[in-house]
Order: C-alpha cells, then structure tokens, then sequence
C-alpha cells in the first residue's frame, strides 16, 4: 500500500484535487490517499463550501495558517506541513497550481525526499512580478512528476530543462470538475435568485493584486465597469482580498444601479453564471479556461496569461489593461462580434484519471 497526501490551500486548489481523490479510490488495494488543507484560505466561502459541493472528505490534516505576507504565510505552511510529513511519511505528495501552499508544500517535501508530482505544471506568465509565476517555477523546478495540461506547458518545461521523463500530458483536472459538475450547475436557480435572464448579463471577476492592490487602477476599473453596465447587468462576486481593497478607497455599497455586488459564489451557482453569460471579464486564470470549454466570449484584463490555448483556440482575448480597449471590446462583444472558439486537446473530464493511473505505476516499478 503506497500513503499519498495531496495538498489543497486556495480557492482555486480544490477543484483540482477533487478529481484525483475520485480516480485513487479506484485503487482502495494500492493506494491510500489523503488530504492536507493548509488553510491559506478559511472562510466559509472560499473553501468550506467546495468541499461539499465536490464530496470531499474532511481534510485530514489542517493546518490553520491563515493570511500573511508572502513569507510569513510562505513559511507558516512549510513548518506545519513537515510536521504532517514526519508523521505520515508518504510515498508521494501531490501539489496543484501555483498558490503560496503549492511551492510551500513541495519545497519541504523535496527536502526530506518524498517525490512530489505537481497537477498543472509548466504554465508561464513570463511575468516574474505575479507571486504565482515563482510558485509555478520553483515548484516544477523540484517537482518529479510533472503534469500539463496544454502544449505549452510541455515546450516550457522542455526549454528549462526539465527530462522528459518526468512530464506527461494529461489534460486538464479543472475540467474534470466542471464536466462532472455540469448537470447540477444546470439545476442551479441562481439566475432567478439575481433576477437576470440567459445571455443577457456580464460576469465579473478581479482579485489579481496587480489590478486589485492598485488604488488608482480599481477606482478606473470600477468606472469602465459602470460605463458597461449601462448596456447590460453586471454580476460581480467579490473576492476578500478585493473587497477589502475597495472598501479601504471608499468604494463600498453599490456601484451602480445595474451591477450586482455578491459575496464569493460557491462552484455549482459559479459555474451556472459562468456558462450562461453574455461575456466575461476576469482576471483568473482557472475562469480563462472555464470559459473556453463552455465557448463563453471572455476578456481578460492581465498583460500575459499563462494558459494561452484558451486565446491560441479557445474563446479568451488578452486585452490588457488598457482600459479604453477594455471598453471597446466589451462593447464590440455585446453588439455581437464574438470570437469562435474549440476545446482543447485532452480536456474530457478524465485527467484526473489518467494521472492517477501514471502515478500508481510509477509508485509500483
Ligand atoms: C490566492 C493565490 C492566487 C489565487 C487566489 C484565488 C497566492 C500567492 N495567491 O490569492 O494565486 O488565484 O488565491 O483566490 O497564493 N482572505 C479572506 N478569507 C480567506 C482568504 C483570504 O478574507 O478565506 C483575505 C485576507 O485578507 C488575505 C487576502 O484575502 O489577506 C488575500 O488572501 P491570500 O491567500 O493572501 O491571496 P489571494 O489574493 O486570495
């Protein structure tokens, strides 16, 4: 019996372990599997709720850190986390992503060489000032099993170094949550809950601090926001670390009669509102992909992206952050000149699958 720990800390993380914890209880004879939330985030609505909406079990360690600076959070998730690894002493941990909990987790494990294979390696922003672009480096950098979910990955990883060996293509585990979940996203009854109808609305979404931590930019960028709104409904769920930013600039209550400020929505409701909408703005990374496998026109307001399939061929335009052009393409969209789109290579709703049939191999050779 092999012992394996995946490792979940943000919002974004457990989407992505929930596939694999789903695809190792298929192996109850070889593989023993468990779950260490770092609690990088801890309300209710950042992370509560996604375990169970995607039946989860409890995590079986929590290690309560919390918020912090890079470094203080960074450093707060890597003395817990050896404390679970000399304990457990697994045969393998997975990380996923590129949050603070992602490199934290991997850079102990290496140390006390446990093998650590990380989900969605090889994406690069090339923009070094995103914390998330050194999590994503350093992490492949010291991963052993690397996993990618669209070429671009496999040629980053290539031109770094990294053997061939230790990369496999696999598709996309984020994907595998969305196409599992599909059907009760479709029962959701958020939209009558928001009082708006199909199409007929724009999804938005900010929390980068490049966008978010920047005062001037914020207030600019609620004003394109308010502009837009005049053409159609705007639903906005706050991230916290927005909130807060908006709040502390004396942009609290409403903005506008014709945009919907919500707290963070939970998957199913998210993924209803991602799939019905007239046009996204964003600057997530997991929502570039969202929308591209459920063909939604989106804008991303970021200078680079890390996944860029989902403008190579899916339904995603990196406009920047120029926000006259942030307008017009808006604008352009809503009047129907909308970009076509295709599903990338691999993402089928079996990544998870495939990589818990790579790792149960290699742990056996
Ligand atoms: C983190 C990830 C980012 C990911 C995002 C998804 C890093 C470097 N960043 O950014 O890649 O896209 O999660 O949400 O790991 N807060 C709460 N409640 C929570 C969590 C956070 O109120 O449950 C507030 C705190 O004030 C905190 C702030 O949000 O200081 C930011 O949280 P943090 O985990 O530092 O980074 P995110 O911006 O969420």
């Amino acid at each position: 019996m092999k012992k394996i720990i995946s490792v979940v800390g943000a919002r974004p993380n457990f989407m992505k372990v929930a596939p694999l914890h789903r695809a190792f209880q298929q192996y109850p004879d070889s593989i023993e599997h468990k779950i260490c939330h770092t609690g990088q985030h801890y309300d209710e609505k950042m992370s509560k709720i996604f375990f169970d909406e995607f039946e989860l079990p409890e995590p079986h360690f929590y290690l309560g850190v919390g918020s912090g600076s890079h470094a203080v959070q960074t450093a707060n998730v890597m003395i817990e986390f050896e404390k679970v690894l000399f304990a457990e002493k697994p045969d393998l941990i997975i990380v996923v992503g590129d949050v603070n909990s992602t490199v934290a987790c991997s850079l102990v494990a290496s140390k006390l060489h446990i093998p650590v294979a990380h989900v969605e390696a090889g994406l690069r922003s090339f923009d070094r000032t995103m914390p998330e672009e050194i999590n994503r480096l350093l992490t492949d950098a010291i991963s052993d099993y690397l996993f990618v979910t669209e070429k671009s990955g496999m040629e980053n990883l290539a031109k770094e170094g990294i053997d061939k060996s230790k990369i496999f293509f696999v598709g996309n585990v984020m994907i595998d949550t969305l196409i599992q979940l599909l059907p009760k996203a479709d029962a959701s009854n958020i939209l009558s809950t928001l009082q708006v109808d199909k199409g007929d609305y724009i999804l938005v979404t900010l929390h980068r601090p490049s966008n978010v931590d920047n005062d001037d930019f914020l207030r600019k960028l609620t004003d394109v926001f308010k502009t837009i709104s005049g053409e159609k409904k705007i639903i906005f769920p706050v991230h916290p670390r927005t909130r807060g930013n908006m709040e502390r600039i004396g942009l609290n209550g409403q903005l506008s009669e014709n945009i919907i400020l919500s707290d963070p929505i939970g998957y199913i409701d998210f993924l209803h509102l991602t799939k019905h909408a007239g046009l996204i703005i964003t600057d997530s990374g997991g929502i570039q992909e969202e929308s591209t496998y459920l063909g939604v026109q989106c804008i991303t307001v970021r200078d680079n992206t890390e996944r860029p399939v989902t403008v190579d061929i899916g339904t995603n335009q990196l406009i920047g952050t120029d926000l006259d052009k942030v307008t017009k393409t808006a604008l352009e969209i809503l009047n129907g000149k909308t970009k076509s789109g295709r599903i990338p290579e691999l993402w089928d709703g079996k990544a998870g699958e495939r990589i818990a049939a790579i790792l149960v191999e290699q742990l056996n050779k």
